[in-house]
């Protein structure tokens, strides 16, 4: 069920792909895609690229799905040598990030507003 919508919900992506952009709610694609361009902008120096670890900050690859409550607490306040983001980020960047980290590590999209155990994660195309 749920791998139907996303399946056509990539679809019509696919088929609005190139024309302007219309205002209304993002989707799931285009939240990650504008997460993926705060990520290189402010956290890739030290994340990496593709959040495969550089050796200077976390591998984000390996934070967990479920944790979103930890994610933001450690984004917005910082944690060690992370520095706290809370007075840079504009309102949306937060759950942009989120998107973002999602799509390159294949957490199903449903499932990031479902609880944690409610289904198990497909497997990626
Ligand atoms: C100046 C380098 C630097 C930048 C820039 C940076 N980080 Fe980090 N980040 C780190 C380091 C170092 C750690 C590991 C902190 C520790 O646990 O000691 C970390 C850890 C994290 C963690 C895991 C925290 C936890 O709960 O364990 C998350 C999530 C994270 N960073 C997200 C981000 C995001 C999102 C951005 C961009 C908005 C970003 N970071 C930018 C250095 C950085």
């Amino acid at each position: 069920m749920r791998l139907a919508l996303l399946l056509a919900s990539s679809l019509v992506l696919l088929a609005t792909n190139g024309q302007a952009q219309t205002a209304g709610p993002a989707t799931p694609a285009e939240q990650a895609e504008a997460g993926r361009r705060v990520y290189v902008m402010s956290c890739q120096r030290c994340h990496g690229i593709n959040l495969a670890t550089n050796g200077i900050g976390f591998d984000l690859r390996t934070f967990p799905a479920h944790d979103r409550e930890r994610f933001d607490r450690s984004v917005l306040q910082g944690v060690r040598a992370m520095p706290a983001w809370g007075g840079t980020l504009k309102p949306g960047q937060l759950n942009q990030l989120w998107a973002y980290i999602g799509s390159v590590n294949g957490w199903a999209v449903a499932a990031q507003a479902a609880p944690p155990t409610a289904a198990p994660a497909p497997s990626a195309p």
